[in-house]
């Protein structure tokens, strides 16, 4: 198989690409310089010249602050991008694995979202992202999946899970929100499940994949600091009020990976077990 990946320096381009080398298929990763998803030409060139049986495209403009002030860039980056892919890839062959987020629901429910649950952003970011879904289900309705995640870490650059661990070496304490639950997400994993589900004979449609259970931001650094051997008793709950944010944060990101289970893929692990995975391979930070 050939595979070309967008957004090719980021974490889970990055993880991705990780797990294509040396298995065997062919991929061509491009980062931002080169291929900009929001140029229709070089979008045409690029699925012109590298003819992918799978896309997976994970550029995308993830800077949800940003947003709230530049929701025209991250329209154009979430929304006009997936949909010049998707219609490359319709008229040259080819499928899409398009990668979302949680931001698309409200973030008020109380169980696990599933698939077919009312979307309803709350943010520029979840609005744009929630567009670039409709467009490439539109633009290539039986050849693309859309996969939706959240609280994803472990690639290249800022995330969560390493700032935990930087600030366990240099602060007594450390204070962190216990208001809002989703589903820490390793990107391995992540990738993982994609390049699985770029292989199978799943039908067109939305699908979730985060890594099992849940956790608030406070269990999830309180679970890096025991897993890196100190006292998690160091970190301290807040709550959203206490961090006010340009973009609203979601109370509940909470997703059902129960589809993803239907279709025949392999069951995401525990969120536990892909931390202490990460942490047991990453290079300390
Ligand atoms: N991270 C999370 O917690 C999370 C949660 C839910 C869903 N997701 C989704 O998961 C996917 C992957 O996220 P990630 O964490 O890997 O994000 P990331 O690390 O921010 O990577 C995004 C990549 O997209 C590139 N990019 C931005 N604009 C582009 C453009 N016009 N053309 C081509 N590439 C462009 C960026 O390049 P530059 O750095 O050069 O701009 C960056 O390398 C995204 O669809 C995101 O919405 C992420």
């Amino acid at each position: 198989m050939r595979w070309l990946v967008t957004g090719g320096g980021g974490q889970l381009a990055t993880r991705a690409v990780d797990l294509l080398d040396g298995s065997g298929d062919d991929v061509v990763a491009l980062t931002s310089r080169d291929l900009d998803i929001t140029d229709a030409a070089a979008v045409e060139r690029a699925v012109a010249d590298v003819r992918p049986d799978v896309v997976l495209n994970a550029a995308a403009y993830t800077a949800v602050d940003a947003a709230e002030t530049d929701e025209a860039t991250a329209a154009a980056v979430n929304e006009d991008g997936p949909r010049l892919l998707a219609e490359a890839l319709a008229r040259h062959g080819g499928r899409l694995l398009h990668v979302s987020t949680d931001y698309v629901f409200d973030g008020a429910a109380d169980t696990p979202y599933d698939i077919g649950d009312p979307t309803g952003p709350r943010t520029a970011y979840g609005r744009t992202k929630l567009a670039g879904e409709q467009r490439v289900r539109a633009a290539l309705p039986d050849r693309s999946h859309v996969v939706r995640t959240a609280w994803v870490y472990g690639g290249p650059g800022a995330n969560f899970v390493d700032t935990m661990r930087r600030l366990e070496g240099e602060r007594e304490t450390v204070s962190v929100v216990a208001d809002q639950l989703g589903c820490p997400t390793w990107a391995r994993d992540l990738a993982a499940g994609l390049l699985e589900l770029g292989r199978a004979d799943v039908p067109g449609g939305v699908l979730h994949f985060v890594n099992a259970g849940q956790a608030s931001w406070h269990d999830l650094a309180r679970e890096v600091f025991r897993l890196v051997g100190a006292d998690p008793g160091r970190v301290e709950p807040t709550d959203t009020a206490s961090f006010p944010r340009p973009a609203p944060r979601p109370a509940w990101s909470v997703l059902s990976t129960r589809a993803w289970v239907a279709a025949g893929l392999t069951a995401p692990r525990p969120w536990r077990d892909a931390l202490a995975a990460y942490l047991a391979a990453a290079p300390a930070v």
